[in-house]
């Protein structure tokens, strides 16, 4: 059996988690192989929302595992207060979660280093999300992190020492830390994690594989936030391409099936950095306005504008992605005309590749312009309702694309999803 991988091609924020809880009932099991709380995936259903951060976005669907994967990076704290209230909302969540011993966790000192980093930045901040995410993935690579499995017996030791290393840090930058209180909540945290089933997730995910079991991998971020691909250095810490669920679970690339890419009719970005096709007028606010772009965790406005098709060709490549999944459709209705940039032109050169920097270069999009469809899609059921400007809308992004669009979303509740095509490509 294959492992399919779901993954955002934008700056993040593309809708993963409303895809992965419709796809979910397909699978025996969902893993998240990359991120941490940086992430905020919104699930509605019964007219209720919900945010999951850490907990991947199967958890609501009956029978299936739910696997937090080695590669992701855990603050027991906000696992806590993520498991507690799915628990209270009558979600029985031991039976189904299980977390890998070797995920990295985030301590209390790496969300202060991470506020130390950004102060020490300026005018150059990346405009984290504060979650501690560099920190604890630059003490994974650099050898010092602290995972799950070295405290699962109780054992602090090496906790304090990290924390110890950590502070010596923060005094070096000028900061006096305050940890006492943090650190509290963070052992209590640390017991009640114990309480779950910790496991080998490598061994758990190959042998489901191997029972002829299905795995659906759900990404955080989206690929150019990527640390080896994305708008660097204004990126997230981990790899959140396809390749980072090979990585960030264990399974060998010959194991991937379908990679599912998601992507937003339009674009946002949260945080800082370069965004081709931001749009700072009048369109750029309506679309934030109607999408209700602003961030799931930390409230933040998102940055808006047009599809980017130069930078999905790219986010396409890198991850090998053989069905598209377009989202929020329905925020572009009321829309005349829709633009999508299909060339930069970089000091008056025309460049259809996405190149090395698109940062500090005279970058102007280039646009082909579209009529709009004027109608409202939220209660549509099946494409054959699609106005036919919003059909030419598909058409010509799977030419450009080169790709099949298997879902269609027309609005945030699980019912608002139109499958054109999802198995027989
Ligand atoms: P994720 O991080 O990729 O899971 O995405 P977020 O949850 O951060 O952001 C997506 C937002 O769009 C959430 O508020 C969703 O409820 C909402 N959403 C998802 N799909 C659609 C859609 O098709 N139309 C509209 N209007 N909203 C959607
Ligand atoms: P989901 O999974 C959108 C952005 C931050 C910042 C940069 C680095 O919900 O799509 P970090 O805290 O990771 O060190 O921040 O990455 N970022 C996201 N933007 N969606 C996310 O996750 C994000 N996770 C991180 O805004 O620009
Ligand atoms: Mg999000």
């Amino acid at each position: 059996m294959k492992i399919d991988v779901l993954l955002g091609l934008q700056w993040g924020d593309e809708g993963k988690g409303k895809v992965v809880d419709v796809l979910t009932p397909g699978y025996d099991a969902v893993a998240r192989f990359q991120g941490g709380p940086n992430a905020g995936h919104t699930l509605e259903f019964d007219g209720k929302k919900y945010v999951l951060r850490s907990i991947p976005s199967g958890i609501f669907q009956e029978g299936q595992i739910n696997i937090i994967g080695n590669g992701v990076v855990l603050d027991p704290v906000l696992f806590r207060e993520e498991a507690e209230a799915l628990e209270k909302s009558g979600t029985d969540i031991r039976k189904i979660l299980k977390i890998s011993r070797k995920v990295h966790l985030i301590l209390p000192t790496h969300r202060l280093l991470d506020a130390a980093n950004e102060k020490a930045k300026g005018g150059a901040k990346i405009g984290t999300t504060g979650k501690g995410i560099g920190p604890t993935y630059t003490d994974k690579i650099s050898r010092n992190g602290l995972r799950l499995g070295d405290v699962e017996k109780g054992d602090l030791s090496a906790y304090y020492a990290a924390r110890d290393r950590h502070i010596k840090m923060l005094e070096a930058m000028g900061e006096t830390p305050e940890y006492a209180e943090l650190e509290k909540k963070w052992i209590d945290a640390i017991d009640y994690m114990r309480s779950f089933d910790i496991i080998d997730s490598e061994h758990y995910v190959n042998n489901l594989l191997k029972e002829g079991k299905s795995v659906l991998c759900e990404g955080a971020q989206g690929t150019l936030l990527d640390v080896d691909f994305g708008s660097y250095p204004f990126v997230t810490s981990s790899n959140t391409i396809c390749a980072g669920a090979c990585s960030g679970l264990g399974v060998a690339p010959n194991k991937i099936g379908d990679v599912y890419g998601i992507f937003k009719a339009y674009c946002t970005r949260v945080g800082s950095g370069p965004f081709p096709t931001e749009l700072f007028d009048e369109t750029g606010k309506t679309i934030r306005d109607l999408g209700h772009e602003y961030g799931a965790v930390t409230g933040r406005e998102r940055r808006c504008g047009w599809i980017d098709l130069v930078a999905l060709k790219y986010a396409i490549m890198i991850n090998g992605v053989t069905k598209l999944i377009m989202m929020k459709s329905d925020v572009l209705d009321g829309f005349d005309e829709i633009k999508a940039c299909v060339a930069y032109e970089i000091d008056g050169e025309r460049i259809e590749h996405f190149p090395y920097s698109i940062e500090n270069v005279d970058l102007k999009p280039i646009y082909t312009t579209l009529p709009g469809w004027k109608t409202d899609m939220t209660k549509m059921k099946s494409e054959d309702e699609f106005p036919e400007n919003f059909k030419k809308y598909i058409d010509f992004l799977e030419a450009e694309l080169q790709t099949p669009i298997a879902i269609v979303s027309i609005g945030p509740d699980r019912e608002q999803t139109v499958v054109r095509n999802l198995k027989n490509t």
